[in-house]
């Protein structure tokens, strides 16, 4: 797969689709199971994957250990990237340092490649979180940091501190709010810009309908873009892309990804996927390049269309008190 650069300074060059491996345990209903999730990861990797995102918060830490034991027998030519939340109380640095611990241990590492605050504390000043991530930098524990779902300004506050790696934020033909100030300010400070859930929580893929039923942990259950009234509403979108698909010989998660590549040269999407056709068609995209013709083509028809329903943190909180 082709290459992309994350990051000026504390740069990491990762395959330009990296795989999100939290739905093997966390987030979308029963996984396949440990054995074959494990060789779903290798089947990236054997496919030129070398970037791979985890969280200690998915499945209370199980997700570290399936990803840390998937990718031993090449962790040293992956990118390997996770996340922690800080908590409000006691020292910051070592509670930072005590994460970051815990999280190489499921790992079975002895550094993470970039580390991410999974959502900035509103009470803990970005500043303070930068300078302790410089200081894992300078120790080698961590090659680069970021942050997941900030705004411009704590991404600004932050960089001053400490340079970013990447920003992890949620990306897609459906949720284009990090449009506006984030991806510009991405752009002019070098910063990499990494979209989860880059195709809607499957959505873009045009293979489901209001018919299907969620399960368990399975957050399509509580985001209102999943509502068989958003769903229809979002028909077009699906049109769209089906007719784009057509013309390309490719599918609608393909253009789905194709057209972020395009847009957005800093970007690396890490689409979620327990299927190995899936992750070919997923990495597939990487080769559906579009043209300038055809991507102005496609923000063209994009700007005359409304999205309906999203996906929030407050609305995934439900989920809380239905499983
Ligand atoms: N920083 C954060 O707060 C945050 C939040 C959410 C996610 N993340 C990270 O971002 C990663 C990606 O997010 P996501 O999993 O929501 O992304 P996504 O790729 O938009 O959605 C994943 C869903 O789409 C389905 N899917 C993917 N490709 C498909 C295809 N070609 N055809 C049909 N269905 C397809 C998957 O199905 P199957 O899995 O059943 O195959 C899964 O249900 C996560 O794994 C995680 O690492 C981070």
């Amino acid at each position: 797969m082709k290459k992309r650069i994350l990051g000026k300074q504390n740069s990491l060059t990762v395959s330009e689709i990296g795989m999100g491996c939290m739905g093997f345990s966390h987030g979308y209903g029963p996984g396949p199971g440990r054995n074959e999730s494990i060789q779903l990861i290798r089947t990236a990797y054997d496919l030129g994957c070398t970037f791979f995102d985890t969280a200690e918060g998915y499945a209370a830490g199980e997700n570290e250990r399936l990803v840390g034991e998937a990718i031993k027998p090449f962790r040293h030519e992956v990118i390997l990237a996770t996340k922690l939340h800080i908590p409000e109380e006691g020292d910051l640095e070592t509670a930072i340092r005590k994460h970051l611990d815990d999280s190489l241990f499921r790992l079975g590492c002895d550094y993470v490649d970039l580390y991410y605050q999974h959502r900035v504390n509103k009470n803990i000043p970005v500043e303070e979180v930068a300078g302790v991530m410089g200081k894992l930098i300078d120790e080698g524990k961590i090659r680069g940091w970021g942050q997941s779902q900030a705004s411009n300004s704590e991404i600004r506050r932050a960089h001053a501190v400490t340079p970013i790696t990447a920003i992890q934020s949620e990306y897609s033909l459906m949720e284009r709010m990090f449009e506006k100030d984030v991806l510009p300010a991405c752009r002019e400070l070098g910063i990499g810009f990494v979209p989860f859930s880059p195709l809607g929580a499957g959505f873009l893929s045009g293979r489901y309908t209001s018919k299907d039923i969620y399960t368990g942990d399975d957050v399509r259950r509580v985001i209102t873009r999943f509502s068989k009234d958003n769903m229809d509403a979002n028909q077009p979108l699906l049109d769209l892309l089906h007719r784009f698909a057509h013309e390309k010989g490719a599918t609608p998660a393909q253009i789905s990804l194709a057209w972020m590549l395009h847009k957005w040269d800093f970007l690396v999407p890490i689409p979620g996927m327990r299927k190995a056709e899936r992750i070919r068609e997923n990495f597939g995209s990487a080769d559906v390049v579009l043209t300038h013709e055809e991507f102005g083509r496609l923000e063209a028809e994009l700007a005359r269309m409304n999205i309906y329903g999203n996906r929030t943190d407050e609305d995934i909180a439900k989920l809380r008190d239905m499983i």
